[in-house]
């Protein structure tokens, strides 16, 4: 039951087709008892190209997915992505296709970016990846001053030189779906395989790949991962709503349930005092898990329609976090459970996503600011500061740090991965 009504009500968010026959019945039931019950896509605007629409954009996922909308250049790297992951596309079907989804679902509006002048200067730097249509989905600033990405539709990671420009791919397993990144004391590459249900380390020496598969079947959508100062990875599962730890030495994987139903946990930190922090973007709550018990406690948030989806820790370890659903940046004291919030410059529709502190600061992005901000939040004096990004930006999922504390990102939808260089730092 939680899981369909999971796929009906997220949208925007990937849930793997129905694979049991009672799942299926419960689905029909469930349609058929609600305003939905009319075949999917019914209601799409009649054209050349709709059928075969309907006929091969609903297998992997909701087919509602595609009202999102999108520019005509965004339904082109749409397009390519959906091939990448090995959509049933013709090549003579492209063109009818593609026009038809222009045609019918443009993109819908989006809240200007609001540009807070500052006295901080930055430089926002950014590369085109090789492949097309790869979806870079998380940076990863490497300690030998490489930048990574997850190219999550075109299954593969790859490894930047900023210096050059230089990029390399490296192939993993079809369908693994890369999301989460992080890097070993070793320089191994660590992910989550987030549709093939595994954590995966590469050894960008040699190229190799090994995955270690999650015990339980119903842990999908492995998520975010983070090591602690022992070596453990931690990780999210959010459509399964698990917290797991894997132990990289033996390769045990241990799995929880938070006590919320449908929690979706998804950011993922750990603190100075090695304490593991987690974001659940299914309820107003932010969590820690206890690193040997694995107890979970929540913390409520004060608003309940609260929907963070990515978390940082400042140098005093206050918990910031970005409220996706109402466009707010908040601080969470560890030490009281006090909350304190912002409203995010570009407003209450403004989807603030990717977050990390850095250099005194709070930065995050304004995912559907049009075009895609960089925020910084001075938590001294409490104001703001904001840059449009380059090319639209669209969509920072996360950020990540480099060895000179810039932050970096990748641009899941125009196919980049890009630096805030953070120049002179104003007050
Ligand atoms: C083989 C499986 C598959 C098929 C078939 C498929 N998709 Fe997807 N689609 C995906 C996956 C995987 C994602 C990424 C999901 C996520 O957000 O985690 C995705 C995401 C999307 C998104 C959101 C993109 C974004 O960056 O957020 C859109 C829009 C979309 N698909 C449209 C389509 C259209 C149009 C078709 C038909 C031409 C199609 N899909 C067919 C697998 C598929």
């Amino acid at each position: 039951m939680a899981k369909i009504m999971a796929k009906i009500s997220i949208a925007g968010e990937w849930l793997q087709p129905l694979a049991t026959a009672g799942a299926t019945l419960l689905a029909l039931a469930l349609l058929s008892s609600t305003a939905l019950a009319q075949q999917p896509g019914a209601s799409f605007p009649d054209g050349p190209g709709k059928n075969t629409v309907i006929d091969i954009c609903g297998s992997c996922h909701d087919l509602n997915r595609l009202t999102a909308g999108y520019t005509p250049d965004g339904w082109h790297t749409v397009i390519r992505m959906m091939q990448n992951f090995g959509a049933p596309i013709r090549s003579e079907e492209i063109a009818e296709i593609t026009d038809y989804l222009i045609r019918n679902f443009p993109e819908r509006p989006r809240p200007p970016a609001v540009l807070i002048a500052g006295d901080t200067q930055v430089n926002i730097r950014e590369w085109p990846v090789a492949t097309e249509g790869s979806r870079p989905h998380d940076p990863l600033a490497a300690h030998d001053g490489s930048l990574w990405y997850s190219g999550q539709l075109a299954n593969l990671l790859g490894r930047l030189d900023p210096a050059t420009g230089e990029i390399r791919e490296y192939k993993l397993n079809p369908q693994t779906g890369p999301h989460g990144l992080k890097e070993d004391r070793d320089g191994n590459i660590w992910f989550t395989g987030n549709f093939a249900g595994l954590i995966g380390r590469l050894d960008p020496k040699t190229g190799d790949v090994k995955e270690y598969r999650l015990p339980d079947a119903a842990a999908r959508d492995p998520h975010t991962l983070v090591f602690d100062h022992d070596g453990f990875i931690w990780f999210t599962v959010q459509a399964g709503n698990k917290v797991g730890r894997l132990d990289p030495g033996t390769g045990e994987i241990k799995l929880v349930a938070p006590p919320t139903a449908n929690a979706r946990p998804y950011g993922i930190v750990v603190n100075a005092k090695n304490v593991v922090w987690f974001v659940e973007f299914g309820a107003p709550r932010i969590a820690t898990i206890d690193s040997r018990t694995m107890e979970i406690r929540e913390y409520l948030l004060p608003d309940p329609a609260a929907r963070p989806r990515r978390l940082a820790i400042g140098p005093d370890d206050a918990i910031w976090y970005a409220d996706f659903a109402r466009g707010f940046l908040g601080r969470l004291d560890p030490a009281t459970g006090a909350v304190k919030e912002w409203a995010s410059p570009s407003g209450p529709k403004s989807q603030p996503y990717g977050i990390v502190f850095t250099r005194g600061a709070v930065w995050y992005s304004e995912s559907a600011a049009k075009p895609n901000t960089i925020v910084r939040f001075d938590p001294a004096t409490e104001k703001f500061q904001t840059w449009a990004i380059p090319g639209g930006g669209d969509i920072v999922r996360n950020l990540d740090v480099d060895r000179n504390g810039n932050p970096v990102m990748a641009n899941s939808l125009v196919n980049k991965v890009g630096v805030v260089e953070i120049g002179r730092i104003g007050h």
